[in-house]
C-alpha cells in the first residue's frame, strides 16, 4: 500500500490546511513551542521553530513515521539487510565508520574487519608517502596528489578536504602538500587540476567503484600520459594507485593491485566518502588522525540514528519536515545555506546524495508515486548567497532552507576599531536571516516607517517561510563527520517515508547510452571513412553536422 493511501498521510494532509491558517509571526512568539521544536545532540542544535508547523504537526509526522515501518527499515539498513532492492545489494556505509568490535553480517561474512583491515592499509601507505618512505621513480617525495574521479567519487571527498584545510590542525599537517581534484571529462579541467605540478613529485589516485566510469577512464589514461611522457611507462607503478571495487580492470589499466584500495557493493557512490575513496585523499593531505576524527563524527550520528526517539533524533526530524514541506506544503526545492565558507561544497556533495537517491517516479514495488518524490537541493554559503539568489528566497518563491552556523570561527579574526569580530559579523547574518524569511514585513509596518505608498508592494516581505536553523561549535573533522551522516541519513529517512529505493540510481543510465551512440558516430566520422552523420533525429543530426564541419 502507498504511504499516501494510509490513515497517517490523510491526517497529515487535513492538517496542511489547518496549518497554513498560522502565520511564523504569530507562531514564533511562543516559547514553549520554541523548546518543544528544539532538539540537541553531541554538540548539534536543531531548531525548528521557523517550520510551518505546530507541535501537533510533529507528533502526526511521527505517526507518518511508524505508520512507514521507519524504525524497522532503519535497524534493516544498519543490519546488512539487501534494502537495494533493485541491484540486491546491502546499504552499508555505516559499516564504513563502525567502532571495532561491532558486527554487520552480509552474506554470512562480518564486514568490519575487512573495512578495518583497509583502514589500515591506507594508514600505513598514506604515512609512508607523507614521510618520504614511499618515493617517485626518480626517487623525490610525493608532495602532490590528484585524485582523478566523478560523482560519488570525487564530490564527498572534495567536501571535506575543503571542510578540513583550513582546520588549523589539518593546515599545519598539510604544510607543503597540495591535493587537486579531475573530474570532468572536459580537457580543461585536466589542464586546471595539474597547472603547476611536477609529475615527478605527483601521486595519481584514480577512484572509481566500477573503474569503468567513461570520464575517469579518460582521465586517468590522460594522467598516465602526462606521467609517462615525462618519467618513462615505469614510472605509473610508484605514481599511480587506485580505489576501487573492480581490483580486476585496475591491473588491465596497468595499476598494481598491491596498490589499489578496495571496498564493496554494499557501499553505494554517493555514500562512499568514508571509504578509501575519500580516506585515501584525505589521509595523503593530513595524515591519518583528523581521518578517523571525522569517521568518529559520523558514526556520533550513526548511533544516534538507530537510538534516540524520534522525536530527539536529528536526521529523522530533518527527513520528517522535508517530507512536510515537499508532500504536504508542496515546496519542491530546498537551500542549504552553511554560514561558513569552509562548507562551500557540502551544497554540491549533498546534491548528489539527495537529487540521485531520492529523485525517483515509481515506489519500492514499482508502481508509480502518487506523489513526487525528492527535492531540487541547491546551496551557496553565506553570506555570498545573500548577494545571489536571496531575493527570490524572499520575496519570490517559497524555498524551505536549512541555515548552518558555528558558534566559533576556525580562523577567528578581529579588527582593531571594528565593533564586533568579523565572525560575529558573519553571524548576525546568519541569526537575521531565518527571522527575516518568517517574519516578513508587512504594509502596515512599511506605512508607519513612511515609505511612499507606491513602494509599499515592493518594499513588503509576505514573511511565513520555513527554514531548520542547525547551531555547532565549530567546523572541525568531528563535526564534518557529523554533517555528512546527518545529511546521508535525512535523505534515507525521506526515501523510507516516501517508500522509494534511495540506492539505485538507474535515471543516469540512458544518457551514457546516448553518449555512446554520438561517439561512434564522431569517431566514424572523424575518421578515414568520413562516416555521414546517420541515425539521429533532424535535429541533432544537424548540430553534429555543424560540429563536424
Ligand atoms: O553518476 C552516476 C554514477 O554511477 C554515480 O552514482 C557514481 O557516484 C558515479 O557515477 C561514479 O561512478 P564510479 O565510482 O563507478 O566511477
Amino acid at each position: 500500500m502507498s504511504i499516501a493511501a494510509t490513515p497517517a498521510w490523510k491526517a497529515l494532509s487535513a492538517h496542511a490546511e489547518e496549518v497554513r491558517k498560522h502565520h511564523l509571526r504569530d507562531l514564533l512568539p511562543d516559547a514553549k513551542r520554541a523548546t518543544a521544536l528544539t532538539a540537541e545532540f553531541d554538540g548539534i542544535v536543531l531548531d525548528q521553530a521557523r517550520q510551518n508547523a505546530t507541535t501537533k504537526t510533529r507528533g502526526l509526522l511521527i505517526d507518518l513515521a511508524k505508520a512507514a515501518g521507519l524504525k524497522e527499515r532503519l535497524a534493516a539498513m544498519a543490519s546488512g539487510h539487501k534494502i537495494n532492492t533493485t541491484e540486491n545489494r546491502a546499504v552499508l556505509h555505516v559499516a564504513l565508520r563502525a567502532a571495532k568490535g561491532t558486527k554487520i553480517v552480509v552474506d554470512g561474512q562480518d564486514v568490519v574487519p575487512a573495512v578495518l583491515k583497509v583502514q589500515a592499509d591506507i594508514k600505513k601507505f598514506s604515512d609512508a608517502v607523507r614521510t618520504g618512505k614511499w618515493k617517485g621513480a626518480t626517487g623525490k617525495k610525493l608532495t602532490d596528489v590528484v585524485a582523478i574521479g566523478i560523482g560519488g567519487s570525487y564530490l564527498g571527498p572534495e567536501f571535506v578536504y575543503e571542510a578540513l584545510r583550513t582546520d588549523p590542525a589539518c593546515a599545519k599537517a598539510s604544510a607543503g602538500r597540495r591535493l587537486r581534484f579531475l573530474a570532468n571529462v572536459d580537457p580543461i579541467d585536466v589542464s586546471r587540476a595539474l597547472e603547476g605540478l611536477n609529475p615527478a613529485t605527483t601521486l595519481v589516485v584514480v577512484i572509481s567503484k566500477t573503474f569503468t566510469t567513461a570520464e575517469t577512464m579518460l582521465n586517468a589514461r590522460t594522467v598516465r600520459a602526462w606521467l609517462v611522457k615525462s618519467l618513462g611507462a615505469k614510472a605509473v607503478a610508484k605514481h599511480m594507485v587506485a580505489v576501487s571495487t573492480n581490483l580486476k580492470d585496475v591491473e588491465a589499466f596497468g595499476i598494481d593491485p598491491k596498490n589499489a584500495f578496495g571496498f564493496w557493493d554494499w557501499v553505494g557512490g554517493r555514500y562512499s566518502v568514508c571509504s578509501a575513496v575519500g580516506l585515501l585523499p584525505l589521509a595523503l593531505q593530513f595524515g591519518w588522525k583528523p581521518v578517523d576524527q571525522f569517521l568518529a563524527g559520523a558514526r556520533s550520528i550513526d548511533d544516534h540514528l538507530q537510538s534516540a526517539p524520534f522525536e530527539k533524533n536529528l536526521p529523522v526530524l530533518m527527513g520528517l519536515f522535508g517530507v512536510w514541506n515537499s508532500s504536504f506544503l508542496g515546496h519542491s526545492t530546498r537551500a542549504l545555506l552553511p554560514y561558513c565558507q569552509a562548507l562551500l561544497k557540502l551544497a554540491p556533495h549533498i546534491q548528489q546524495v539527495d537529487m540521485e537517491s531520492n529523485g525517483k517516479r515509481v515506489a519500492l514495488d514499482g508502481s508509480v508515486l502518487p506523489f513526487e518524490a525528492g527535492e531540487i537541493d541547491f546551496g551557496e554559503p553565506g553570506t555570498n548567497g545573500q548577494h545571489s539568489f536571496y531575493q527570490l528566497v524572499h520575496q519570490g518563491r517559497v524555498v524551505p532552507a536549512d541555515f548552518i552556523g558555528f558558534r566559533q570561527s576556525q580562523q577567528p579574526v578581529k579588527v582593531k576599531g571594528d565593533v564586533v569580530s568579523n565572525h560575529d559579523e558573519l553571524m548576525s547574518n546568519f541569526f537575521a536571516q531565518p527571522d527575516a524569511l518568517a517574519y516578513g514585513k508587512t504594509t502596515a509596518e512599511l506605512t508607519k516607517e513612511g515609505v511612499p505608498t507606491a513602494l509599499i508592494p515592493h518594499k513588503e516581505f509576505p514573511g511565513n517561510r520555513p527554514s531548520n536553523v542547525l547551531l555547532l561549535e565549530k567546523l572541525t573533522p568531528k563535526t564534518t563527520g557529523q554533517l555528512l551522516a546527518l545529511y546521508e541519513h535525512r535523505t534515507a529517512v525521506q526515501g523510507f517515508i516516501w517508500g522509494i529505493n534511495s540506492f539505485d540510481q538507474w535515471g543516469v543510465e540512458l544518457g551514457k547510452v546516448l553518449a555512446k551512440q554520438v561517439r561512434t558516430q564522431l569517431a566514424g566520422s572523424r575518421g578515414k571513412a568520413k562516416a555521414p552523420v546517420a541515425g539521429f533525429n533532424p535535429a541533432t543530426a544537424a548540430l553534429l553536422e555543424r560540429y563536424l564541419k
